[in-house]
């Protein structure tokens, strides 16, 4: 897997023990935000897991990007994973851009003064640098199946 710049690596994962203490804050306000748009509410409500456990899981994959962003590598399988669990719920990828708009303003509701311009900016490109890879691969797994 391709990887983050230096800069970016060294700045998100210092942000790993904010992630791991307000992960779960930050994930619930993001659905808060994104869940105002009913498009969006709906592609949840249809993948219909019901688990209550969504927020967590979204907190559990960003705290394995700031702690793992040395070494992306790791996540390969948990990418597999998310990607099979998107396709099976009809994610597509003109979806990525909403995800974004309501994460990166809820890690600032969250974090605060705390979450500067820098540390946003790279919470910024490693979104979009997993956005890019689950996009890819969720591609592949709807034009080829596999
Ligand atoms: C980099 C961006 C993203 C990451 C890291 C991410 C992460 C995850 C994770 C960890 C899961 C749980 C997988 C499992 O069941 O084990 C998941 C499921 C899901 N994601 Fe994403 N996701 C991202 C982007 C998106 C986008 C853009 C959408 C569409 C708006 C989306 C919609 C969903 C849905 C509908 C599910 C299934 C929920 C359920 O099971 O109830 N995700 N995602």
């Amino acid at each position: 897997m391709n990887t983050l710049s230096p800069e970016t690596i060294a700045i998100v994962q210092s942000t790993a023990a904010v992630m791991q203490q307000h992960g779960l804050a930050i994930t619930t306000r993001m659905y808060e935000r994104l869940f105002v748009d009913p498009d969006m509410k709906k592609l949840f409500d249809e993948a219909a897991s019901k688990s209550g456990e969504q927020p967590k899981r979204l907190a559990g994959a960003l705290l394995a990007v700031a702690s793992n962003a040395d070494n992306l590598d790791v996540l390969t399988a948990a990418i597999e994973r998310i990607a099979a669990r998107h396709v099976a719920t009809h994610v597509k990828a003109e979806h990525y851009p909403a995800v974004a708009n309501a994460l990166l303003p809820a890690i600032k509701d969250v974090l605060g003064d705390a979450a500067d311009e820098r540390i946003l900016n790279a919470w910024g490109e490693a979104y979009w640098f997993l956005a890019d890879v689950l996009k890819s691969r969720e591609h592949g797994l709807y034009t080829r199946g596999a």
